[in-house]
């Protein structure tokens, strides 16, 4: 059986594991997704699983513009020329603008450390554990203008261990993290964007 399988490009700042997760499940012959291109606001150690995989990348840095509309409008463009019918933020640290959410209208999802609408922004793990929360977790969401603030589509708990430290939190985070961003894409790939509450 031929799947169709679905373009997405997958933005990021980061180590990449969460795109290495997308990358390796892409190669699976029941796969409803294909990475077409990976773009990074920094140098991204995570762009070398883009490399590894063979799959076109790029650093588009906001330093290099004028303003972040200019550096929006670069990222639009760049995405665009894939023609991808997702996006997915993979540990992208950047606010994106207009340009970008225009062209890609409840087309952008999010992978985020916490439990949203708790600890948005970009130190969710720190920000819960110093809260002193018992249970954070990830959330998936459909990006829009706000910092997190889109709607969520799947999320899961992961229990806070009294000696948690940031990076042991956000360690056993990302291992429930990953797979359910995979399920999240391959769900949208196979029946699109789940209807509104
Ligand atoms: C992930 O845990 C993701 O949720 C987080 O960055 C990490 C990237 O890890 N994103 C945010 O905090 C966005 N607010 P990775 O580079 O290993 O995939």
């Amino acid at each position: 059986m031929t799947v169709t399988r679905t373009p997405v490009v997958v933005f990021i700042s980061g180590s990449g594991s969460n795109l290495h997760a997308l990358l390796e499940d892409s190669r699976k012959p029941d796969c409803p997704f294909r990475v077409c291109a990976v773009v990074a606001d920094v140098a991204a150690p995570g762009l070398a699983h883009a490399e590894a995989h063979g799959i076109p990348h790029h650093v588009v840095r906001l330093a290099d513009f004028p303003d972040r509309e200019a550096w929006n409008r670069e990222l639009a463009r760049v995405a665009t020329s894939y023609a991808p019918t997702y996006l997915v933020l993979a540990g992208f640290m950047r606010l994106l603008g207009a340009p970008v959410l225009e062209a890609f209208p409840d087309k952008i999802i999010n992978t985020h450390p916490a439990l949203l609408p708790s600890f948005p922004g970009p130190h969710g793990v720190r920000d819960a554990l110093a809260y002193g929360v018992k249970v954070s977790g990830v959330s998936v969401i459909m990006v829009d203008a706000g910092v997190d603030t889109g709607r969520i589509i799947a999320q899961e708990a992961v229990t806070v261990a009294d000696d948690d430290t940031v990076e042991t939190l956000h360690e056993r985070i990302k291992e429930r993290e990953r797979p359910l961003l995979v399920s999240v894409l391959r769900s949208l790939c196979e029946q699109g964007v789940p209807a509104a509450p």
